[in-house]
C-alpha cells in the first residue's frame, strides 16, 4: 500500500513504543547503552552521536516524506550543509553555487570552505546554457536552492540534474523553502536533498535543526560516516520537537499557501510596491517551471518598496503582526529587510540583494488581520 503524504508525516518512523506503547517517541535523552555482552547491541544503539531512537523516528519520517533512502537530522541547516559538502567533496573539487544562495550558504562557501580547497562559482541557475558552461571536470556539486531565498528565483530540478549527471556531478537541492510537501526534488534527479528543519519542517519557530536526505544508498552511507566522523547531530529534544513538527507540515503548508496568495493579491495592486517576487504569478519568470515542480508556490514573498532602503526598513519598523526577525517557516507572520538582516554577510559579494527589498514569511494567522497589518505598514 503506498501512504499519502500526511500519513507519512504522522505515522512513518513512529511506531507505539514497544514497551510502553506510547504513541509518540519518547525523549532519548541519554548518551550511552548497555551492551549485552561485549558488542552485544540492543536495537543497534551504543552512542548518541553515532544513533539516537528519537533522532532515528525524525530520520526515517524525513526520508520517507522525500522519498529518499536514508535520513540524518543535524544540529543546524549549516551543519547539514558543511557535513554534505565534506562528504562528497575533496580539496580541489569545484561546486556550482546559485547567483542568490541563502546568505549564510554562500558565507559557508566563501569564507569556510574556499579556505578548506573548495573552488565555487556563483552562477543563474534559471539559466541552463550559464550552467552548463560552468562546468568544469572537476566540478562535483551543482547546488540549488528553489526556490531562492530571498528573491524567490525558481530552477528547473529536472534539467539540472541531467546536467549534473552528464558531467559526473551530483545535484543537491535545498528545499527549504518549498517542503517535502510542495516539493519532491529526490523524484526529479535530484541526488541529496537539504534541509533548514528550522523551518517550515519545524515550523513552530522552537528550534533550529537540519537534515540532508539521500536518493541511493552509496551516498546514504558516505553521508552517515560523516555525520558519526564529524559530530553536528541533531540532540533528541531538538529530533522530538522537529518530528511533532513535522507531523501537521501538510496542513501547515496549504495554508501558508492561502494566505500567500491573499497577501500578494495585496501587494501585487498596493501604490507603494514596486515589484513582487512570487513564483505563483504568472508573469514570474520561472512560474511556468514553478507550476510543474512544485504542488503550489509557498509561503515565501518579497517585494521592493517605492522609495529606497530606508523606505523597505520602515516597513518592517511599523509591522506589528508581521513581527520584524530573521527565519522563516514557522506559523507566526515574520518580515524582515534582507539587506541589512539575513543577507547582510553577502554585502558587496556578487550575491548582494537590492536594498529596498521586504522579505515576509507568512504565517497562518486569520488572513484578514495579516491584510490589514501589512496595510498599514506600507502606510
Ligand atoms: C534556504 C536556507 N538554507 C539553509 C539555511 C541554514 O539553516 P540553519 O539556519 O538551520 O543553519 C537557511 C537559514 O535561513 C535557509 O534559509
Amino acid at each position: 500500500m503506498t501512504e499519502g503524504f500526511e500519513t507519512l508525516a504522522i505515522h512513518a518512523g513512529q511506531e507505539p513504543d514497544s514497551l510502553t506503547g506510547a504513541v509518540v517517541p519518547p525523549i532519548y535523552a541519554v548518551s550511552t547503552y548497555k551492551q549485552d555482552g561485549v558488542g552485544g547491541l540492543r536495537g543497534g544503539y551504543e552512542y548518541s552521536r553515532s544513533a539516537n531512537p528519537t533522532r532515528t523516528a525524525l530520520e526515517s519520517c524525513l526520508a520517507a516524506l522525500e522519498g529518499g533512502v536514508r535520513g540524518l537530522a543535524f544540529a543546524s541547516g549549516l551543519a547539514a550543509e558543511d557535513t554534505l559538502l565534506r562528504a562528497v567533496c575533496r580539496p580541489g573539487d569545484h561546486v556550482i553555487i546559485p547567483d542568490d544562495a541563502y546568505g549564510g550558504t554562500y558565507r559557508l562557501f566563501a569564507k569556510v570552505l574556499e579556505r578548506w580547497g573548495l573552488a565555487y562559482d556563483p552562477v543563474p541557475l534559471g539559466d541552463a546554457d550559464a550552467v552548463r558552461a560552468a562546468m568544469r571536470p572537476e566540478t562535483k556539486v551543482i547546488w540549488v536552492e528553489t526556490p531562492t531565498n530571498p528573491l524567490l528565483g525558481i530552477a528547473d530540478i529536472e534539467k539540472l540534474a541531467s546536467i549534473a549527471h552528464d558531467g559526473g556531478a551530483l545535484l543537491v537541492v535545498d528545499n527549504t523553502f518549498a517542503s517535502p510537501y510542495l516539493q519532491q526534488p529526490l523524484a526529479l534527479g535530484a541526488d541529496v536533498v537539504v534541509h533548514s528543519t528550522t523551518k517550515y519542517v519545524g515550523g513552530h519557530s522552537d528550534v533550529i535543526g537540519g537534515a540532508l536526505v539521500a536518493r541511493d544508498t552509496t551516498i546514504g552511507e558516505e553521508l552517515t560516516y560523516h555525520q558519526n566522523a564529524m559530530g553536528a547531530v541533531a540532540g533528541p529534544f531538538d529530533a522530538w520537537l522537529t518530528l511533532r513538527g513535522v507531523k501537521t507540515l501538510g496542513v501547515r503548508m496549504d495554508r501558508h499557501c492561502d494566505n500567500t496568495e491573499r497577501v500578494v493579491d495585496l501587494l501585487v495592486s498596493h501604490p507603494k510596491v514596486v515589484e513582487v517576487f512570487y513564483p505563483g504569478l504568472e508573469r514570474h519568470p520561472g512560474h511556468e517551471i514553478a507550476a510543474k515542480q512544485m504542488k503550489r508556490f509557498g509561503g515565501m514573498v518579497s517585494f521592493r518598496v517605492a522609495g529606497g532602503e530606508q523606505a523597505a526598513v520602515d516597513v518592517c519598523d511599523r509591522a506589528r503582526l508581521f513581527t520584524l526577525g530573521e527565519s522563516l517557516g514557522g506559523v507566526e507572520s515574520l518580515i524582515e529587510h534582507p539587506g541589512r538582516m539575513t543577507h547582510a554577510s553577502a554585502a558587496g559579494s556578487p550575491l548582494e540583494v537590492p536594498a529596498d527589498l521586504v522579505r515576509l514569511s507568512v504565517g497562518i494567522e486569520t488572513v484578514g488581520d495579516l491584510l490589514d497589518d501589512l496595510s498599514q505598514a506600507l502606510g
